[in-house]
């Protein structure tokens, strides 16, 4: 464990002195910490105890800001959607013509548009606007992971003129660089500005996994949490929730604290679950570290999916058989339950074939050129 933790360390300040290489070290380090982990199977019950936790929490899906610019794809071409160029301008085709394989099956989706890795940003309202016209069909409530290229101002400005009834999670981005949390957090109270009173802000998401990266300290970011409660707070935003996500294993007493509500990442894949049996083991995985623990607070699985490529770590088997299986399986008895859940993720993301991890691109229900990969499960929710 205390080599494990020294590499861990290394690696993450490795990665503050290179940050285009961050992903990449992410990957590496992973991969080094599962060598250690299986060495330490052999030496004691410790080391397997060790193994299970960190298999069941590496975890490599989260999306990267800045660092994962979309160098396959973005270009910063001015289309009047640029990070700084004001309020995004209109798409003037809003007609949703039903798609009967679309079927409002989902409680939640997380969703990151297409070319918003700044600073290739790229993303345009029309392209945007497509892209909610389908997932309206499928979710009343989506997740964003940042608020680059001006990424939370198209969702909600899509949202408004297609008049949708649909709830947004955003997200401000957490890394270990005053300067994107300085940009994300500025953009993230323009957009409140602009949209609050919509009412289709559900809640913000201080970062994503950043426990998980070691980026900040816990108590670091339970600060920016209380900052960044307290102005929406003052900007009269009552209801508009402030909380961090992270994978299951760090909601401990003082982050259970610390969140308005609990958003856990959990993931059979990672955990080495069968497809399977992936449902029941979610279900069990969150209720017995998330809502048991959880002192009452609202408690909601913020990502949960299947991939359908392999990729660096082939914990469980990839493909689209065990997503369509996977989704089967959780979607209908997490309904039936009222387990609230956001499916990761709506569309492929190409743009994370830099970090030579395919398996990291191919988690969508559809392709990124919004083509169905499997079958949407018959159990309509609000
Ligand atoms: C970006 O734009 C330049 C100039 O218009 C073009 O040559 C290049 O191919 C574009 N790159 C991508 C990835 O679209
Ligand atoms: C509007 O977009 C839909 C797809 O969302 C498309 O089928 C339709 O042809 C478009 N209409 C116009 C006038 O471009
Ligand atoms: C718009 O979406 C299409 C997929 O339908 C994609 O091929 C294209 O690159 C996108 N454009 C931008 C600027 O994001
Ligand atoms: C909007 O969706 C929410 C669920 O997210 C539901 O509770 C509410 O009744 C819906 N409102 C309308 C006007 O359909
Ligand atoms: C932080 O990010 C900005 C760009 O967003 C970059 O210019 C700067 O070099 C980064 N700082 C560090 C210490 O990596
Ligand atoms: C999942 O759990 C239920 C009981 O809660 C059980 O009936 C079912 O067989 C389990 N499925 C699998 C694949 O283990
Ligand atoms: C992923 O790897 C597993 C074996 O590790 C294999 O059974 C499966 O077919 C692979 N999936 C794809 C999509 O190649
Ligand atoms: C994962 O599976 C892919 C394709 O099936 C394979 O190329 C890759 O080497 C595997 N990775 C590991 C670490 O086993």
């Amino acid at each position: 464990m205390d080599t494990d933790e020294k590499l861990w360390r290394r690696l993450s300040s490795a990665s503050k002195d290179a940050e285009s290489n961050e992903w990449l070290l992410k990957q590496q380090q992973k991969a080094r910490r599962q060598k250690i982990i299986i060495a330490t199977i052999g030496l004691a019950i410790l080391g397997a105890i060790v193994a299970v936790i960190v298999l069941h929490y590496l975890h490599p899906n989260s999306p990267i800001y800045p660092t994962g610019s979309g160098s396959n794809g973005g270009n910063s071409t001015d289309n009047g959607n640029s990070p700084s160029s004001g309020n995004p301008s209109k798409s003037n085709n809003n007609t949703i013509i039903p798609d009967k394989s679309l079927i409002h099956s989902f409680y939640g989706i997380g969703y990151t548009p297409l070319n918003t890795q700044f600073p290739s940003c790229g993303a345009t309202l029309a392209n945007i606007t497509e892209d909610i016209k389908i997932l309206s069909q499928l979710t009343s409530r989506i997740r964003l992971y940042g608020q680059d290229c001006q990424q939370a101002d198209m969702v909600l400005q899509a949202i408004r003129n297609l008049k949708v009834n649909m709830s947004v999670i955003l997200t401000i981005w957490v890394d270990s660089n005053m300067t994107t949390y300085k940009r994300q957090y500025d953009s993230f109270f323009n957009t409140l500005k602009t949209y609050g009173a919509d009412g289709n802000i559900d809640s913000v998401s201080v970062g994503n996994e950043v426990l998980f990266r070691k980026e900040i300290s816990s108590s670091d970011l339970f600060a920016r949490m209380a900052d960044v409660r307290s102005k929406v707070k003052a900007m009269g935003f009552k209801d508009i929730k402030v909380s961090t996500s992270d994978l299951g294993s760090n909601y401990d007493s003082s982050m259970i604290k610390a969140s308005d509500t609990l958003l856990a990442n959990i993931h059979p894949f990672f955990a080495g679950v069968p497809a399977e049996q992936g449902s029941n083991w979610t279900f069990k995985y969150f209720n017995d570290n998330i809502v048991v623990p959880g002192m009452g607070k609202p408690a909601i699985i913020s990502e949960v999916g299947w991939p359908t490529q392999n990729g660096t770590l082939n914990a469980s088997i990839a493909s689209v058989p065990n997503l369509q299986t996977f989704m089967d399986d959780f979607v209908c008895e997490a309904n039936r339950r009222k387990v609230p859940y956001y499916f990761f993720e709506a569309y492929d993301e190409p743009w994370k074939i830099i970090t030579g991890s395919e398996m990291e691109c191919h988690w969508g229900l559809m392709t990124v050129n919004r083509e169905l990969k499997v079958k949407i499960p018959n159990c309509p929710i609000d």
